[in-house]
């Protein structure tokens, strides 16, 4: 797919510094491009109860689904504390249930250069239950 993934990527890196997370220091920033071309950025929001945390990446598919987004074809992340900062596990199935005919892409940052990987590569086997 033909896509300005550096422009993802500077969103990404912008709503990192929107980031709360006043326990673990570590802020994050992730933009998604929905089918359509619009793009929805998130942050990671922590909270006293840590589990009540949500990734940068979750909150922009949320942002995006309760637009009335349902797919997705890229989702860019940044965090200032880590090159390549990996969606984690959760992240990775909310990615899954939101991608279309096409892959999910997903890029991150490394050293200013962007890494641009399939959504495979970070989930291989997938859980969907059809129709859904
Ligand atoms: N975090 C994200 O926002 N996205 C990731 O891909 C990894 C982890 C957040 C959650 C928590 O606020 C902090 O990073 C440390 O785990």
């Amino acid at each position: 797919m033909d896509y300005d993934y550096k422009l993802l990527m500077e969103k990404a890196k912008k709503a990192s510094k929107k980031s709360y997370s006043p326990f673990s220091k570590f802020a994050v920033g992730a933009a998604v491009l929905a089918k359509g071309g619009k793009i929805y950025t998130g942050c990671n929001v922590e909270n006293s109860s840590f589990g009540m945390t949500i990734c940068a990446e979750r909150c922009a598919i949320f942002k995006a689904v309760s637009e009335g987004v349902r797919e997705i074809l890229a989702v860019a992340i940044f965090s200032p504390n880590e090159d390549d900062c990996y969606p984690c596990g959760a992240c990775r199935q909310v990615m899954y249930e939101f991608q279309g005919e096409e892959e999910v892409v997903v890029i991150t940052n490394h050293e200013d250069n962007l890494n641009i990987r399939k959504l495979s590569d970070f989930l291989p086997y997938g859980f969907k239950i059809q129709n859904s």
